[in-house]
């Protein structure tokens, strides 16, 4: 099979845990591939994915050839020693949104003297001269403006679009219809991790659900040590992250809780945590002649771990698409990969219909 070519949009622990990840099984080819849905997707391997640009605003990246950028502070994962020496110079993106004023000294984003159209310009150039055709975007939290200059970079160079962060795109019907209409791809938005607070949490919602139970009120409370997470202590750049999160839970439960008795957020920064991420859930609820019951779970994950290999399937069906010449929004795989897709389903569906996308049906 040809390389699947993927434009990187923010060069930060998602992006360094996508290609360390795909490193590791490199130099370890023993070792069982982990994480994925399948080692070979309709013919697409993990090994297949292929980094032809990448953009950012952080001095301490831009400039800088792309194995050395992951490395690059306030970047964290170091899973691999090294990565081999990359052709790829990170670029210089508009910084618009994308810089929130926590995270300001740590990305310490390079000074613009170019305008955005001017940028826009080398990019358009930069995508179509590396013949990239899928942009992966891995924005910060809250980059609303930065993420609609991107999704137009994909309509006008031909890009399928795979939007791993809650701002909504293919969840939004007139964004969904320009991908439709220009026959290109688009997944998203906002990743699901593999093993993640979300999936755990509206698995055990579904399951009371389904079990009869009656859930009266739940909470899901994050906290992280990254940049991610301490971008998200400005809680301006947070109301589609708690929209994409709530709703991924609620759309399992038959009856919808009262807003008052549901909370889902990103909680806390706490520095030392790292890319340790740890979630705290608890639902209450009643049975059988209105007892009441509780359950509460306390999950620990690396959290860059538990999302490359989803980004690694999504990727290789953006590129399925791509080669069958679908565009707009794939629905089915939207909703198995991204908490907030374009129509909730439950995951055992959408894992069904995504297998039937991928085997062509
Ligand atoms: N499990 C997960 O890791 C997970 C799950 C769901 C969603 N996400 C989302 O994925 C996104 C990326 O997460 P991360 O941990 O890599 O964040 P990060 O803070 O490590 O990386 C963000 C990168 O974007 C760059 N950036 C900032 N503004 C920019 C701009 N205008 N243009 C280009 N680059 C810009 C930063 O310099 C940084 O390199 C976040 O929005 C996060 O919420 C992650």
């Amino acid at each position: 099979m040809e390389k699947i070519r993927i434009g990187i949009i923010g060069v930060g622990n998602c992006f360094a845990g996508l290609i360390q990840g795909i490193e590791y099984y490199r130099q370890n080819p023993k070792e069982q591939v982990v994480g994925l849905m399948h080692k070979s997707l309709a013919g697409y391997s993990w090994d297949d994915l292929e980094f032809t640009c990448a953009f950012d605003v952080g001095k301490s990246k831009v400039g800088k050839p792309l194995h050395d950028a992951v490395y690059a502070e306030p970047n964290m994962v170091n899973w691999v020693k090294s990565l081999p020496v990359s052709s790829v110079i990170v670029r210089e993106a508009p910084v618009s949104d994308g810089v929130g004023i926590w995270v300001q000294n740590k990305v310490d984003p390079v000074v613009q003297t170019k305008t955005e159209a001017q940028l826009k310009k080398e990019i358009i150039d930069e995508i179509k001269s590396t013949k990239t055709e899928i942009l992966v975007n891995y924005l910060p939290v809250g980059s609303q403006k930065a993420t609609e200059f991107w999704a137009n970079v994909a309509l006008e160079t031909g890009c399928a679009f795979v939007n791993c962060i809650p701002v909504f795109i293919a969840s939004d019907p007139v964004w969904e219809k320009k991908f439709a209409s220009a026959k290109l791809p688009i997944i998203g938005d906002d990743i699901k991790a593999q093993v993640g607070a979300t999936i755990v949490h509206r698995t055990l919602a579904k399951l009371c659900d389904d079990r009869g139970a009656i859930i009266s009120k739940t909470y899901q409370i994050n906290v992280g040590g990254n940049t991610d997470f301490l971008n998200m202590k400005e809680q301006e750049r947070l109301a589609s992250k708690r929209i994409s999160k709530t709703e991924s839970v609620q759309s399992q439960l038959t009856i919808r809780l009262p807003p008052d008795n549901i909370y889902i957020g990103p909680s806390d920064f706490i520095p030392f945590l790292g890319n340790t991420k740890l979630m705290f859930m608890r639902i209450e609820g009643r049975m059988w002649a209105g007892i009441p019951f509780n359950m509460e779970v306390r999950l620990e994950v690396d959290d860059k771990a538990n999302s490359g290999g989803v980004v690694v399937d999504a990727v290789r069906v953006a590129k399925l698409a791509l080669d069958r010449k679908i565009g707009g929004a794939i629905i089915p795989t939207s909703a198995y990969f991204m908490k907030h897709p374009p129509l909730q389903m439950s995951d055992h569906d959408a894992r069904e219909k995504t297998e039937e996308f991928i085997t062509g049906k």
